[in-house]
């Protein structure tokens, strides 16, 4: 066992033993890669969408068959930087000592991109300097063509795909779709957060990407499975907690993956050798203390109609009527069409989020941290 190393990760991915559960998830997605289908994947953040790629990615690491791609695009603002994140990535992936890897290497370097090298890890990095936007469409097009005609099956994630919605180009859905139409051996899935967006890019009949894909939901992990997973953990580092406590854990988090890790992270490396329901407890106060000026600097941020509206919605653990009288009138919340624009206002923060695949819908306080901030603290 490594020395210092915390099995429960707060970010990335390391392989299967740290990773919880999503069975029937990886085999679906399994099952689009084996025939050929481009995937959709999108749900809230924190919840393991970009984990479960890395997943399967990772049982694919000795097949020589499938070449895995991973792009996360969020930093990208324009049609430049996603096809220098793009050639970035396809570059970097091949090995230049392979056949295949000279030939993509070679290929890539025929675009004349500047290769200029991460002052951090080191790693190529590459920039195309064009001078009309249609010069790097053709570009992507060129890298996508080129990539396909290599004879080897090659699976292409894009994380935080809702971010080609900021970019100025408004073309390219229709550009992506046009190119992704035409591959052979390339086949996509598609990853994004923000619900809104990812909704009208996939769903709305208008929009090109419509019934091209399979849509894959990622929802919360069931509570028994993330049960088990803490107590196998925890033991196989010969610390002993009891039951009281990951039911206090999973309660605290409402089972939301990000934050349920992080405070086993954060008990684990407190280092007790048995975890009662008190030390969870601490924790979990120590956490929120931690992130207090965080939570200032939110409501700084917003009005204080919002913010009142926004303790209310934690205070109701999972809001069903938010515009019901017992809701306005408890909080003193004004109207409804007040309650309504502040519910918009705080979807768009990505403050809360509306839970519609339940059979009773319901809004949620996003942060479950400073949800149970507000819930104790106010
Ligand atoms: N199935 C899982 N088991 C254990 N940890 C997970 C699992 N899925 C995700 N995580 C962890 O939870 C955190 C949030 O997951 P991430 O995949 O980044 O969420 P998303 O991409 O949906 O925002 C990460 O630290 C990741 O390591
Ligand atoms: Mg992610």
């Amino acid at each position: 066992m490594e020395k210092n190393f915390n099995p429960f990760l707060v970010s990335g991915y390391k392989n299967v033993k740290y990773f919880c559960d999503r069975e029937a998830e990886t085999a679906t997605l399994k099952a689009n890669i084996k025939n050929n289908i481009n995937t959709t994947l999108f749900a809230i953040r924190r919840i393991g969408k970009t984990g479960l790629i890395h997943h399967v990615f990772n049982s694919y690491a000795n097949n020589n068959k499938i070449v895995c791609i991973y792009v996360d695009i969020l930093s990208s603002n324009n049609l430049k930087d996603f096809t220098n994140q793009l050639a970035t990535v396809i570059y970097n992936r091949f090995p230049e000592n392979k056949s295949v890897g000279k030939k993509i290497i070679q290929g890539i370097r025929l675009l004349r991109p500047l290769i200029s090298y991460d002052s951090l890890s080191g790693a190529p990095e590459l920039s195309f300097e064009l001078g009309e936007a249609k010069q790097y469409e053709k570009t992507i097009q060129q890298l996508f063509t080129f990539l396909d005609a290599q004879n080897i099956k090659i699976v292409f994630a894009i994380d935080e795909f809702q971010q080609i919605l900021e970019y100025p180009e408004k073309n390219m859905e229709a550009l992506l779709r046009t190119h992704i139409q035409t591959l052979k051996n390339t086949h996509f899935i598609f990853c994004g957060s923000n619900q809104k967006m990812m909704h009208e890019i996939f769903n709305s009949a208008k929009r090109p990407f419509f019934a091209s894909c399979s849509n894959l939901h990622l929802g919360f992990i069931d509570t028994k499975l993330y049960a088990d997973f803490i107590q196998r953990i925890f033991t196989e580092y010969k610390l002993k907690i009891t039951p009281e406590s990951i039911d206090f854990i999973l309660n605290f988090t409402n089972c939301h993956t990000f934050y349920t890790q992080y405070l086993c992270h954060y008990l684990f490396a407190s280092n007790i050798k048995l975890i009662e329901l008190k030390d969870v407890q601490n924790c979990a106060i120590e956490i929120l203390k931690l992130s207090e000026t965080t939570y200032f600097q939110y409501r700084n941020l917003i009005t204080t109609a919002q913010w009142q509206l926004l303790q209310a919605i934690a205070k109701e653990n999972k809001l069903h009527q938010a515009h019901s009288k017992v809701f306005i009138n408890k909080y003193k919340l004004g109207t409804s069409s007040m309650v309504t624009r502040g519910i918009d206002s705080l979807l768009e923060k990505e403050l809360i989020y509306y839970n519609s695949l339940v059979e009773h819908p319901y809004y949620e306080v996003y942060d479950k941290f400073m949800m149970r901030w507000m819930q104790h603290k106010l």
